[in-house]
């Protein structure tokens, strides 16, 4: 099973972080997988979004902190595509345009301050399960003020409008981080929120940044799969 697992993420292109894998399958559907050498979530992360997210593809940054995933996400979707940017704080939102004045895709980019909460009201109907990949990086703004942090119960409302917006074969990536305070609590209901989702409509894989310690930052990736009704 475990040489199973490494052609498969050879194939999304995450082969180098994984050289020394050691996998433990749990029961469906949620697959833990346990990686022996610290590994970058935020590349993995992206890793398997650039396999989904095409030039002309909508993306969804709920979290846009200092802007590199958005950006990240906006060179994919570049040209023609769009990314929406969520964030509460005028900050994030500030240093983000900024970022994106700098490049030749400011057109691709919608930034929203407000919750993530309100992204299936705020996003135009005629995207809703047109998404390709929503992205997540729970916690506070590094660099920033380290009170305001994302919050359990707006996280999982979040997922949930995810869920109904994201397309056919859509990525949802969740970098939660268990080792600050409130960050433990939403990293186990993140974890519950995994566990309950409908197999038939969704695949889950958890990758650990380290397996030396429970409180190890770990990324969730949710594949919405092809016959999904949803
Ligand atoms: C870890 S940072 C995100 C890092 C970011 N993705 C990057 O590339 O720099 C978490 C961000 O989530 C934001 N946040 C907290 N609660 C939120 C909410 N309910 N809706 C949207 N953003 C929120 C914080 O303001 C912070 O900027």
């Amino acid at each position: 099973m475990a040489s199973a697992l490494k052609v498969a993420y050879k194939s999304l292109g995450i082969a180098n972080n994984l050289q020394n894998l050691y996998c433990i399958i749990l029961p469906y559907p949620l697959l833990f997988i346990a990686i022996m050498q610290r590994i970058s979530l935020l590349n993995t992360a992206h890793n398997f979004i650039k396999k989904v997210l095409h030039p002309g593809d909508i993306a969804i940054d709920a979290t846009i902190g200092n802007g590199h995933d958005t950006l990240f996400l906006v060179e994919q979707v570049y040209p023609s595509g769009l990314v929406f940017g969520f964030d509460i704080q005028q900050i994030a939102i500030e240093s983000t345009k900024e970022k994106i004045k700098q490049t030749n895709y400011p057109n691709c980019l919608a930034l929203i301050h407000a919750s993530h909460t309100e992204m299936y009201n705020t996003i135009p109907t005629h995207y809703h399960g047109n998404i390709k990949a929503i992205m997540f990086n729970l916690g506070y703004l590094p660099g920033g003020d380290k009170t305001i942090i994302t919050s359990t119960d707006s996280t999982i409302t979040a997922l949930n409008s995810s869920c109904h917006l994201l397309s056919s074969n859509g990525i949802i990536t969740i970098i939660a981080y268990p080792g600050h305070s409130g960050g433990d609590l939403e990293t186990v209901q993140v974890t519950n929120w995994c566990d309950q989702l409908d197999i038939n409509q969704f695949e889950v894989h958890v990758i650990y940044s380290s397996t030396d310690k429970q409180s190890a930052p770990r990324l969730f990736v949710i594949h919405k799969l092809t016959n999904s009704n949803e």
